[in-house]
């Protein structure tokens, strides 16, 4: 079956670099918001047929950026599936390496919403055939998908990004208990037997407030936090200062989805981090790695 890619608007150059993977076509968009705060989109096309019997990637992840929040990513998404459906495609293939509303995949109090998995819910009412996404930060919610669904590890891409800047007498940090699986799986990217440290955290499920222990054991060693998503900074920058205060020599803060939020990059670089890594999966100035060949690797 012939392939088309569609590149949402908050992966535009990340679904341009694996459609060139994959040696296919690849169609923008074009979205606005309505004076009423309604999304708009088009997918860039004059005719649709282009669409019709094709298998079609559409790539959006759903990050919240200066121009637009997760609320209107992951409304354009269901928007350009519906699109595509309408017109034809024969197979809808989604590729949200940052999947909204992912963390919500627990009730931390009464009265709450487990709205991970209604996402799920939601995609799988739309219909799609494929999904995937890029280290979910709780994968078991995929087993909510009704078609196949597929989370891609991209920590070896990180693990040889940082090699490549020369780190050497590598400990892995665990900023908290939900990244040890993480973490160690990571280590394993660098070399055998590579320490993990896990350190303790605790955020009040009020306030947010985050408390935060751990080694004193990191002495001339060089340093890689790593954790799934850094939204405001907060668990980063705080082990980034306990790694500092225990001696680490380097130290790379790294995330698969670096959101960047508020003073993110500040509260993470003023801790003492040396360099902050992220994938494409954010399209910001610390995206360092491409998930590009991975994902199109999947879905060769
Ligand atoms: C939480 O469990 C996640 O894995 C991250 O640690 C968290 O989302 C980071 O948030 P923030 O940067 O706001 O501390």
């Amino acid at each position: 079956m012939e392939k088309i890619l569609i590149a949402g608007p908050a992966s535009q150059i990340l679904g341009i670099r694996i459609a060139e993977d994959l040696g296919i076509d690849s169609i923008n968009t074009e979205g606005k918001k309505f004076p009423d705060g309604e999304n708009y989109i088009r997918i860039n096309i004059e005719n649709e047929t282009l669409i019709a019997g094709k298998e079609v990637i559409i790539v959006q992840s759903m990050g919240p950026s200066a121009s637009a929040d997760q609320n209107a990513r992951l409304m354009e998404l269901f928007m350009m599936i519906d699109s595509v459906k309408r017109m034809g495609a024969e197979k809808i293939i989604v590729v949200a390496p940052y999947l909204a509303y992912a963390r919500q995949d627990k009730i931390f109090r009464p009265g709450e919403s487990q709205f991970a998995n209604a996402v799920i819910n939601m995609l799988n009412y739309f219909g799609i055939d494929e999904l995937y996404s890029v280290d979910i930060h709780a994968p078991i919610i995929l087993n909510e998908c009704t078609c196949k669904a597929i989370n891609i590890d991209s920590m070896k891409l990180l693990a040889d990004y940082i090699k490549a800047r020369g780190a050497t007498d590598i400990v892995v940090v665990a900023p908290d208990k939900g990244a040890i699986e993480r973490s160690n799986a990571f280590a394993t990217h660098f070399g055998e037997d590579i320490p993990v440290e896990v350190f303790e955290k605790k955020r009040d499920v009020k306030t947010g407030e985050i408390q935060m222990s751990g080694s004193s054991n990191l002495n001339e060693k060089d340093v890689v936090i790593a954790d799934d998503i850094i939204a405001t900074g907060g668990t980063m920058a705080t082990a980034t200062k306990i790694a500092r205060e225990s001696g680490a020599r380097k130290i790379f803060a790294v995330a698969t989805h670096a959101l960047l939020l508020q003073q993110a990059k500040y509260r993470i670089i003023k801790a003492g981090a040396d360099e902050i890594i992220g994938t494409d999966s954010i399209d910001n100035e610390v995206c360092k790695v491409s998930l590009a060949k991975i994902i199109a690797d999947y879905l060769k």
